[in-house]
């Protein structure tokens, strides 16, 4: 049986400032999605939030971005929307970038990860959300899941994950993508991915001869860039990630066990600051100090014919609490910092900025390097 695990996100209003989602948005976009099971066009759902993001987490059998399904996402968002509106929550429907729905969520302001295949015998599947950060801030984990033998055991001693994964890579920059093998061309993934804010990992996929069909991926992770989308700064593209588990694919402690790095991201606050990713439980998913640290929750499903057997709140758990010890220490190191890069992010990738403002006032007091 084919399902499709569809993820799609926004931030239609934080509470406060750019802290948490309000409890009356969580509502009304159960009430939507409800209506939308009774009626059949999902199998099941689950919503939740990750600092000020609303997100839907949706089964069907309708595959990837289909009308049907991405328009409800936004119907619901725009109702949370309008419920944002009388609450004057902050920022009321800033991810939702166009006033009419065209056919697909994807360049519109929400982000998405979907991802279509065959449920096998038992399916555990993550979906991992983030925010105050960037796409880019999945490749350093999904990089050591699926390809380092020294966090992933399996891709040592299981032989049904022996032989690698293929890594479907995005040039968000270029908007190009190209799909390269693990291990053979590790070294030139890492010359990519290593360079987070342009090139990403999209999906990944399993090679010939393993358990699973080549074509569905195992992974998928959205790679929406906001402020790309909308031409100014409007907020940050805090991504979601799905990852499928176990039996050929990396055990479910193998996915998580990167989380046990806090790992420098971009993002936090205005988005134009370098800080550590720190997991934690949806009810600590509230970005408070600098607005962050960036934060990652992780939900664990067993799929039942498209039914989520779950939530399990996985990095609610003593197993990461010194990796949110960690990220603590982090957090205070770059914050010493102050505007001083790399807390702050160069100039490039700065989502605020004075600067242009600044050299305008001083331009005529620049003189001529004379040595
Ligand atoms: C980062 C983020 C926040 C805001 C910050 C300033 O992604 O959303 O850190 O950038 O709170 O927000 P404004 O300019 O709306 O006051
Ligand atoms: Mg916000
Ligand atoms: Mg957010």
């Amino acid at each position: 049986m084919k399902i499709t695990f569809s993820l799609i996100k926004a931030d239609v209003g934080g509470w406060p400032g750019h802290a948490n989602v309000h409890p009356d948005l969580i509502k009304i976009a159960e009430g939507e999605l409800s209506k939308a099971k009774k009626s059949g066009l999902l199998i099941d759902f689950h919503v939740t939030h990750c600092g000020d993001d609303l997100e839907l987490i949706m089964t069907h059998n309708k595959g990837e971005n289909n009308e049907k399904i991405h328009e409800l996402a936004w119907n619901t968002f725009k109702k949370a929307t309008e419920r944002a509106k009388e609450l004057k929550l902050y920022g009321a429907g800033q991810d939702l970038l166009s006033d009419a729905f065209s056919g697909n969520v994807k360049g519109m302001g929400p982000g998405v990860a979907e991802m279509e295949f065959t449920e096998r015998k038992g399916e555990p599947v993550i979906a991992f959300m983030m925010d105050k950060t960037e796409p880019g801030a999945f490749n350093l984990p999904i990089f050591r899941a699926f390809a380092d033998p020294f966090n992933t055991a399996g891709l040592v001693i299981d032989p049904s994950m022996h032989s690698g994964f293929i890594f479907e890579i995005w040039d968000i920059h270029e908007h190009k993508s190209v799909k390269m093998k693990i291990p053979e061309e590790i070294y030139d993934v890492l010359a990519l991915i290593g360079a987070k804010s342009r090139f990403v990992i999209k999906r990944v996929y399993p090679k010939e001869g393993g358990k699973l069909p080549v074509d569905e991926p195992v992974a998928a992770i959205s790679t929406e860039k906001l402020y790309q989308i909308a031409g100014k700064y409007i907020g940050k593209d805090d991504p979601v990630a799905l990852v499928r588990a176990q039996s050929g694919l990396p055990a479910l402690g193998e996915v998580l066990n990167p989380y046990a790095f806090p790992h420098l991201v971009s993002g936090w606050m205005r988005g134009s600051h370098n800080g550590p990713i720190m997991p934690v439980g949806v009810k600590n998913a509230i970005c408070t100090r600098f607005d962050g640290p960036p934060r990652v929750i992780a939900l664990g499903f067993q799929l039942s014919n498209g039914k989520l057997v779950g939530p399990v709140d996985l990095f609610d758990d003593p197993g990461f609490d010194l990796a949110r010890r960690k990220a603590l220490e982090i957090a205070d190191y770059m914050r010493q910092h102050g505007p001083f890069e790399p807390h702050r992010l160069p100039l490039e990738d700065m989502e605020y900025t004075t600067l242009p403002k600044v050299m305008e006032k001083i331009k005529d007091r620049f003189k001529e390097l004379k040595d």
